[in-house]
């Protein structure tokens, strides 16, 4: 039998200790203010937002929303981060992503001060992480790690495989195996043989972007295997980028899509918000 991690259960734990300490710095006559910042309106973009002001509300960090015509010029929006960056009343800063095509996307990321960006894009706190120095560190892959030890799933010595070199999860994610003690391979779309390399995973960490790609096949007996994609099939229902039904009964633990690691990157941006550097 197969364990499913419930990320839904464990984001909602650590929304609840988040809250707790909230009540604690407020009762310290300290407060925490997340100003979120969105261009143009994205309908997707717009979920993930209203998510993310909703988790505020729920933990007691104030949030400041900032919801941009898609004409805002790149100046315009660097003016507000600037702006942003002063103010002491703030303390961290998230534009999401994407941005309009007009707009540099990289100088938007590097305009942000590396202390407030929770989101940890900005290149001081990549840096940091992959040094072992103290920085913010991107929400997916710092709560996969969550949803590992409080699965009570060691990862020190273990063959752990991610699939995808993304920015925000891949290259991270593979950094955090490391500090974890994991012993770490990273696959990309030009990797030769990936079927043999991902059957030596004791993790496997599918983050490629394709509906149902990892099958059975690609799995070894009892591993674990975390699932970052998010689809529509044909359907439309939600799926990841594992085929569950093919993997999960060859697996000793696995995460759904949806419920698994989908929640725990908001609970792991308020973690930012409220503690700061991991
Ligand atoms: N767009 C999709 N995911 C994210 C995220 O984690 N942070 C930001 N800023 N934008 C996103």
């Amino acid at each position: 039998m197969y364990q499913i991690i419930d990320g839904k259960k464990i984001s909602q734990e650590i929304k609840d200790e988040l809250k707790e300490q909230v009540a604690q710095l407020k009762a310290e006559g300290k407060s925490r203010c997340l100003a979120v910042v969105q261009v143009g309106n994205d309908p997707a973009s717009g979920v993930y937002v209203n998510n993310k002001k909703k988790a505020c509300e729920y933990i007691g960090i104030d949030s400041l929303s900032y919801e941009l015509p898609e004409e805002t010029n790149e100046e315009e929006l660097l003016k507000l981060i600037g702006e942003l960056n002063t103010r002491e009343d703030v303390n961290g800063i998230l534009v999401q992503l994407p941005v309009p095509k007009h707009i540099d996307e990289e100088k938007i990321l590097l305009a942000i001060a590396p202390e407030k960006d929770v989101d940890g894009f900005h290149p001081v706190n990549v840096g940091n992480l992959s040094i072992g120095r103290p920085g913010y560190v991107s929400c997916t892959p710092a709560g996969i790690i969550q949803l590992l030890k409080r699965s009570g799933i060691e990862i020190e010595g273990k063959e752990c495989v991610v699939l995808g070199r993304s920015n925000i999860v891949g290259k991270p994610m593979a950094m955090l195996l490391l500090r974890e003690n994991g012993t770490v391979t990273v696959c990309h779309s030009r990797t030769k043989n990936l079927k043999e390399i991902t059957k030596r995973a004791d993790i496997l960490v599918a983050a490629i972007g394709k509906p149902k790609f990892i099958d059975a096949s690609y799995v070894k007996e009892g591993a674990v295997v975390i699932d970052v994609g998010i689809h529509r099939n044909e359907n439309n229902k939600l799926c990841g980028d594992v085929d569950f039904d093919s993997v999960a009964p060859h697996c000793s633990a696995i995460t759904p899509v949806p419920g698994g690691v989908g929640p725990m990157t908001i609970a792991m941006l308020m973690n930012n918000c409220v503690n700061g550097v991991l």
